[in-house]
């Protein structure tokens, strides 16, 4: 669902806060009058849209974007060995998304990927979870999601030379590792019933024991696995792509509706102006 500006309304508004503010009324941001009064006509949207606009939204430390993830799934997101600091293509999203914004961004410590949802929806913590997080209706349910940023699909993945293949998986005797928490797992629990999934905190760890021999195969998500493949892990192989057509989101409470529309806006502000463009060469070497 894509917004778009209404820029008549928000002239109206920003006239009206103006007003206000000059005849001494300028209250705090939960304060609807501004709203009301502008625009008789101001649809829920338009309304959402001007709090995005002048920055009404609530932010656990002000001025800054605070960010979580679950920093081990590289391209998206890892810790740079050097530097230790985090690096990828969500943290570049997350800086041009918080430049756009006028914010400063602000990252936390790698957490469980199963805990991010859960940490956002309690609040207080972080303002979004960038974690090339999949928009479900499961996770809609607890947090709001942005307007899809990529797209993406499933792989299965064994060490070369391995002549497994998807059915042949599906046994009770086959250990299949999965990130915990992930659609990877879901898809793993719903297409590989008979075989023996083996939740992991992290996908690296997955693929060392794929290669080492712990686990017969693992299931991740596609551009993880190609970008891994060619940059760490030579003897792992895609035995198949896996269709599954998700989408990857930004999670920010349902309490926080201007920030979600604010950060929609700064995702549309990307798409035109070629941030999106050059972080997919970034990372990827050609747009997605
Ligand atoms: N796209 C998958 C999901 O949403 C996997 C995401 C894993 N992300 C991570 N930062 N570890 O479930």
């Amino acid at each position: 669902m894509k917004k778009k500006v209404s820029f008549a309304a928000l002239f109206v508004c920003v006239l009206a806060v103006c007003a206000l503010v000059l005849a001494g009324c300028g209250g705090s941001s939960s304060d609807s009058t501004a709203t009301d009064s502008a625009s008789t006509d101001a649809t829920a949207t338009d309304q959402e849209t001007t709090a995005a606009a002048t920055g009404d939204y609530k932010l656990v430390e002000d001025g800054k974007l605070t960010c979580i993830s679950n920093l081990y799934f590289p391209p998206f997101e890892s810790m740079d060995d050097k530097s230790g600091e985090p690096v990828g293509y969500d943290i570049d999203m997350s800086k041009a998304l918080a430049e756009h914004m006028g914010l400063e961004v602000n990252w936390l410590p790698s957490q469980a990927f199963d805990s991010l949802v859960p940490t956002i929806k309690t609040g207080g913590t972080a303002d979004i979870a960038i974690a090339g997080m999949t928009i479900t209706d499961a996770r809609q349910k607890e947090v709001d999601m942005s307007d899809p940023y990529i797209d993406s699909n499933q792989s299965l993945v064994t060490k070369v030379g391995s002549k497994e293949t998807m059915e042949s998986l599906d046994d009770a005797s086959k250990k299949v590792a999965v990130q915990a928490g992930t659609t990877g797992e879901e898809w793993v629990l719903e297409n590989l019933t008979n075989a023996t999934a083996v939740p992991l905190d992290d996908i690296i760890s997955a693929m060392t024991g794929v290669q080492t021999g712990s686990y017969d195969a693992l299931v991740t998500d596609l551009p993880v696995a190609s970008y891994q493949i060619k940059n760490s892990f030579a003897d792992l192989q895609i035995v198949e792509s896996i269709p599954t057509g998700e989408q990857y989101g930004i999670a920010i409470s349902k309490d926080n509706p201007a920030l979600t529309a604010a950060i929609n806006e700064a995702l549309a502000e990307m798409r035109t102006d070629g941030t999106m463009d050059e972080i997919q060469v970034k990372w990827f070497g050609s747009k997605l």
